[in-house]
């Protein structure tokens, strides 16, 4: 089997420091800690409201880390500027609504095809590998690879709150992704505990985590944590 990547998502570094509005703890101290520890690429959203994440954030990511970037975005015209710019190896397309906690759910690729179909072009025609962010869903997945997007991560929130029902609905999701020749990776919700079956699914590439491993960090220390969860997934992978 494939060997398989961890992302390690560090917005809530950020959420941390804007807590008292000054430079601690530093996001890019912690994208070179987990990296140091084997993750093997950061990342970032963005989000329309700069809520922990800062254009200066990514800017410094990209500058001083030779590892892939991903940047997780809406798929606005103003973001696409700002990754066109930027340059990051990956983007991928969330939805986004001011009011969430975090990505509640999938995007609507299937209600939105021309639109995304557009933002897709601009974004692979500027060098950058675009996933899409959506529920394991058939019909999402198909427009997916409809719109021409060449990666879809697969929204684990709903496995992750420990239906039975959603890890048949992941597993079928992860088998159809190779159908539909897409590079699955999945994500939301992951930790020590529920990682293991998803890591094993042959067609995942790449788990992008964070709450949980930030959270974790302040318990363990990040080197530690990471260390932890890439050791997990390597278990996984090897069955
Ligand atoms: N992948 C995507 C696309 C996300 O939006 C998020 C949350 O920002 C994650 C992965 C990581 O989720 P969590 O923080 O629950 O590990």
């Amino acid at each position: 089997m494939k060997p398989i990547r961890l992302g390690v998502n560090i917005d809530h570094v950020a959420t941390l420091r804007n807590a008292r509005g000054g430079d601690h703890p530093d996001p890019l101290r912690a994208a070179r800690e987990v990296l140091a520890a084997g993750a093997n690429g950061i990342t970032m959203h963005l989000r329309e409201d700069r809520r922990h994440i800062r254009d200066a954030d990514v800017e410094a990511v990209r500058r001083e880390i030779a590892a892939p970037l991903n940047l997780e975005m809406a798929a606005t015209d103003d973001l696409v500027r700002i990754a066109l710019a930027l340059h990051p190896h990956a983007c991928c397309l969330v939805p986004e609504r001011r009011q969430e906690l975090t990505t509640e759910g999938g995007l609507d690729v299937a209600g939105q095809r021309e639109r995304l179909r557009g933002v897709v072009a601009a974004l692979v025609g500027g060098g950058i590998r675009v996933s899409l962010f959506i529920d394991p869903d058939p019909a999402q997945l198909r427009a997916a690879a409809a719109v021409g997007a060449p990666v879809v991560e697969l929204h684990t929130g709903a496995y992750a709150a420990g239906n039975p029902a959603e890890w048949e609905r992941l597993q079928a999701a992860a088998r159809l992704t190779a159908d539909l020749g897409l590079e699955c990776h999945a994500g939301h919700g992951l930790t020590f505990a529920n990682t293991p079956p998803v890591a094993a699914l042959p067609e995942v590439m790449e788990l992008n985590i964070g709450h949980f491993l930030i959270g974790e960090a302040l318990f363990a220390g990040l080197g530690p944590t990471i260390r932890r969860m890439r050791s997990i997934m390597d278990k996984a992978r090897a069955g």
